[in-house]
């Protein structure tokens, strides 16, 4: 099999943080000092939702840069999808494991009551088929529905973007700064759309 140094690369660049915090989680977990403060619960479902809210903004602004460079087919935004979903699931297994220890009753009450974590595991439960879908035999298979149902990754980071809102305790002005990123994307979208459009009826 041939290794795309390009790709390697990509990989590397985003295992970085999830390697960064399992070493900061063994140093913990070993009594030595580490960079978790002291909180490390909250400290990890922080990082890892910041990583996760990160990596679905980077997906959704990887078309409208390959429009801006004129590059034809974007390639790696599956990948980076994947990212986005792999760093949610672990945001959630902290909060399921290390935060509630299986309490499902406690959960299931967090999750219906509290509006904040309602919106993330929306988003989280609407990742699940995107990833599932990402193997590319089913990309295949499902041909242009495939792209319908991708769609959903723009629904999945608003409501990521509102329950990382609701979530902050003091300082808003990092969901407000995804909210606005999120805002520019979904604008340069609907924009490319209308052009698209525009063009399509110029050839009729
Ligand atoms: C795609 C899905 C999700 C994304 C993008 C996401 C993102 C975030 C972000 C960015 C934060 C704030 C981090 C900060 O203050 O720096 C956060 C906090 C939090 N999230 Fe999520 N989240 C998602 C799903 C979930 C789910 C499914 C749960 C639990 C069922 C959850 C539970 C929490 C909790 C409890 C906090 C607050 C942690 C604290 O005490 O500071 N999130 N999330």
């Amino acid at each position: 099999m041939k290794i795309n140094p390009r790709r390697l690369l990509l990989h590397i660049v985003c295992v970085i943080p999830a390697l960064w915090l399992f070493w900061q989680i063994w140093l913990w977990y070993n009594f030595a000092s580490h960079e978790l403060t002291a909180n490390p619960i909250e400290y990890i479902t922080d990082f890892t939702g910041d990583w996760t809210i990160r990596f679905l903004l980077l997906t959704l602004a990887i078309t409208p840069l390959a429009r801006l460079t004129k590059i034809k087919s974007p390639k790696y935004r599956r990948a980076i999808g994947l990212y986005a979903f792999f760093y949610g699931l672990l945001h959630f297994l902290n909060y399921m494991v290390l935060d509630y220890f299986f309490d499902w009753p406690l959960i299931l009450e967090d999750i219906f009551k509290r509006p904040a974590i309602t919106f993330g595991m929306l988003a989280f439960t609407m990742l699940i088929p995107l990833a599932v879908t990402s193997i590319k035999f089913i990309i295949k298979k499902m041909a242009a529905n495939w792209q319908k149902l991708h769609r959903l990754i723009y629904l999945i980071t608003v409501f990521a973007v509102v329950h990382n809102y609701m979530m902050v305790k003091a300082d808003v002005l990092i969901p407000v700064i995804h909210a606005m990123i999120l805002f520019g994307l979904l604008g340069v979208r609907v924009f490319l759309s209308f052009k698209k459009r525009k063009r399509a009826m110029k050839n009729i």
